[in-house]
C-alpha cells in the first residue's frame, strides 16, 4: 500500500498512523503524543471502575466539586475556574469570547492558536522565536511588537514545540504591558507541571485581569481520551460569556469522577516529577554528544533537536524509526521550523534508551 503523508497529524493521532503504516497501534513506541509515561494513575483507575453506574446520570453542570479540587491543586479561587473538554475547548471558547481582529502568536506553536483566531474571523501575525537563540524568547522584541491594536497575544509556556519557557518575572513585564495596551494575554500550560522551575502564570490570575491560563490533564496525567482541561481567570465578564458559550456537560461524569481524585494524587505528581526532571537532565546529556544532532534546552516533557547530518532529513529520520515501530514527531510542518527539525518526548528509561541507540544509527 502507498503510505499517504503523515503530515499534519497531531502528535497523538496513533489510530491514523497504524492506519497509514499497517501497525498496531498498541505496538507503537510513542514518543509523539508528549503523555505522561507512567499512565493513567491507579487512584484514577480506581475512581473510574468504581463508579461506572454514574453513566445514569449527568454531570454536575456547574462542576462545584471538580473546580474546588482544581482550586486546591492550582491555588487559584474556584471561582476562577472553568472547566472544558480538554483544553482544547478552552482554547477555541477563549479566542471566540475574546474574537480577535489582530492576534499574536508566539511561534512555532501548537497550530490550534491560528486555526481558531482565524475561524473566528480575525488575523494572526506570528511572532518568530529565532534559532540564534535557541529559541528562547525575546522579551524586549515581543513587548515592542505589542501595541494597541493587538487584541490578544497567545503564548504556550513551556513551549510547544521548542520547549523553551518564559520565568514569571517576564510574565509579569508582559501582562503589564498588555494591560496598558488592552491586549488579552493567554498562556497554555499544558506542559508546565512537567517543569523544575517555577514558571506557571496561575499566581498572577488574581491581578491581571488581562490574563486566561489554560491548562490540561491529558499529557501530566495521562488520560487525553478522558478530555478534561481547565481555564483560570479573574475577568467576570470573561467567565459568564465563556459559560454562556459552552455547552451543557460538555466535561463527562468519569472525567468529572476521575479529576476529583487526580489533583490530590500526591504520589503520582511526584514520581511523574521525579522520571521527567531525571530522565530530562540523562538524555540531554546522551543528545549533546550524539553527533550530527543539536539538541535544545528544554523544560517540558519533549525535546526538539535539529539535525546537522546534511544528507538526511526529518522526515527521513521519522521514515528509518517508525520501521521499528518507534513513532516520533517529525517537525517539518510547524512554522519557522523546516525538514531538519525533531521532536520526541521523555519516556521510560528503558524506551529512551532505545530512542538514543535508534537515532545514533540513524545519524551515522
Ligand atoms: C500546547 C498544547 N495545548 C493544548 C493541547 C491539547 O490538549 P488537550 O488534550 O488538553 O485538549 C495540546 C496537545 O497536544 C498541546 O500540545
Amino acid at each position: 500500500m502507498k503510505k499517504e503523508s503523515h503530515h499534519a497529524l497531531h502528535g497523538g493521532d496513533l489510530d491514523e498512523i497504524s492506519r497509514i503504516y499497517g501497525i498496531d497501534k498498541n505496538e507503537i513506541l510513542n514518543f509523539s503524543g508528549n503523555v505522561n509515561p507512567l499512565g493513567l494513575s491507579s487512584s484514577v483507575k480506581k475512581a473510574i471502575a468504581e463508579n461506572t453506574d454514574k453513566a445514569v446520570n449527568y454531570p454536575d453542570v456547574s462542576y462545584v466539586a471538580l473546580r474546588k479540587a482544581i482550586a486546591f491543586y492550582t491555588g487559584a479561587k474556584s471561582s476562577h475556574i472553568v472547566v472544558g473538554n480538554g483544553s482544547t475547548e478552552l482554547i477555541s471558547l477563549f479566542i471566540k469570547t475574546v474574537s480577535p481582529r489582530k492576534a499574536v502568536i508566539v511561534s512555532p506553536a501548537y497550530s490550534e492558536y491560528l486555526r481558531e483566531v482565524e475561524m473566528s474571523g480575525g488575523s494572526a501575525e506570528l511572532f518568530p522565536l529565532k534559532e540564534e537563540d535557541d529559541f528562547m524568547l525575546d522579551m524586549d522584541r515581543l513587548i515592542s511588537d505589542i501595541t494597541d491594536s493587538i487584541d490578544l497575544l497567545v503564548i504556550c509556556n513551556p513551549n510547544n514545540p521548542t520547549g523553551t519557557y518564559m520565568t514569571c518575572e517576564q510574565i509579569r513585564r508582559l501582562l503589564i504591558h498588555c494591560s496598558k495596551n488592552n491586549t488579552y494575554v493567554m498562556i497554555d500550560e499544558t506542559y508546565v507541571e512537567f517543569s523544575d522551575k517555577e514558571i506557571s502564570a496561575v499566581p498572577l490570575t488574581g491581578e491581571f485581569k488581562n490574563l486566561f491560563v489554560v491548562r490540561g490533564t491529558s499529557k501530566f496525567f495521562a488520560c487525553p481520551g478522558l478530555r478534561l482541561g481547565y481555564g483560570i481567570c479573574s475577568d467576570e465578564n470573561i467567565l459568564s460569556c465563556i459559560n454562556d458559550r459552552k455547552d451543557p456537560w460538555s466535561v463527562n461524569i468519569f472525567a468529572e469522577t476521575g479529576g476529583q481524585v487526580m489533583f490530590t494524587d500526591s504520589s503520582f505528581i511526584n514520581s511523574t516529577k521525579e522520571l521527567i526532571s531525571s530522565e530530562r537532565k540523562r538524555m540531554y546529556k546522551e543528545l549533546k554528544k550524539l553527533e550530527g544532532i543539536y539538541v535544545y534546552d528544554t523544560q517540558a516533557n519533549f525535546f526538539l533537536c535539529r539535525i546537522l547530518k546534511e544528507d538526511i532529513t526529518s522526515t527521513q529520520i521519522f521514515e528509518e524509526l517508525i520501521k521499528d515501530n518507534i513513532l516520533i514527531r517529525d517537525a517539518s510542518d510547524f512554522p519557522y521550523l523546516g525538514n531538519r527539525y525533531l521532536r520526541f518526548c521523555i519516556l521510560d528509561k528503558k524506551s529512551n534508551t532505545l530512542l538514543l541507540n535508534s537515532l545514533k544509527n540513524c545519524l551515522k
